[in-house]
């Protein structure tokens, strides 16, 4: 190909990942204002906010989804998963996969799940601050946090700075399809860019 249409060439390829491969966006009023709250009660024992873990957000809100045609009930609790106890998600897997999340980067995390009217009734935030929940809620070992949420059913995932709670996808080498799949989109849209220009 000709050298001079190389840049162009780079320049689309960049620009597909871009758009296609960063992270989802994540902006949602009431959960951000859900994970101030929190962080509102993490301020007031002297610990370190949580950071807003995007891949960890994504995760919540996929179960979110898959909770919001349940009742919602007393058991909400029963679907919360810790470090040392196996999520109780049967396409679990499937949802790590969509958010692009290595399952070993899962096991330090915590899958706080809860159910209530409306995720901004203060219910919700008693749930997470002084239930069973609030042991870890007040662990400084939680250094992020991702929220979603689903008709009542809001889901609180906390993430460690240690590789075994980062909830990333980086070990990872099995080919993940879907970027593969863009790759040769951008790569073929590159070289029929080329051929008309
Ligand atoms: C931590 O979060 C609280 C509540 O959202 C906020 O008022 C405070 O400014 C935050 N602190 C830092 C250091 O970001
Ligand atoms: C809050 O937690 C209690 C158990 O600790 C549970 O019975 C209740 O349903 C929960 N409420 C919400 C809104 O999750
Ligand atoms: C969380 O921390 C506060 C302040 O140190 C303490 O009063 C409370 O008992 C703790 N809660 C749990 C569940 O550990
Ligand atoms: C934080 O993690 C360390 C190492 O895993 C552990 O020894 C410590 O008890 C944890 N801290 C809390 C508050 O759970
Ligand atoms: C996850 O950890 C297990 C056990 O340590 C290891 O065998 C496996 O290869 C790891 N998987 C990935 C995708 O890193």
């Amino acid at each position: 190909m000709a050298f001079t249409k190389l840049p162009l060439f780079l320049f689309f390829i960049v620009l597909h990942g871009i758009l296609f491969l960063s992270h989802p966006m994540h902006c949602n009023d009431e959960e951000d204002k859900l994970l101030q709250d929190i962080n509102g009660y993490r301020h007031s024992l002297k610990l370190p906010n949580f950071t807003e873990n995007g891949k960890a957000a994504c995760l919540a809100d996929k179960i979110a989804d898959d909770l919001k045609d349940k009742p919602c009930d007393k058991k909400a609790h029963g679907y919360s998963s810790f470090a040392g106890s196996e999520p109780k998600f049967a396409n679990f897997e499937k949802q790590l996969d969509k958010c692009d999340i290595n399952f070993n980067t899962t096991e330090d995390g915590a899958i706080l799940v809860a159910c209530g009217p409306k995720i901004d009734s203060p219910e919700v935030l008693h749930n997470y601050t002084k239930t069973e929940y609030a042991k870890y809620i007040n662990d400084s070992n939680y250094t992020g946090a991702g929220v979603g949420s689903k008709h009542g059913w809001v889901v609180v995932i906390l993430s460690t700075d240690t590789s075994d709670g980062t909830f990333s996808g980086a070990v990872s080498l099995v080919p993940n399809i879907i970027s593969m799949a863009n790759f040769m989109v951008a790569l073929l849209f590159g070289v029929l860019l080329l051929s008309v220009s």
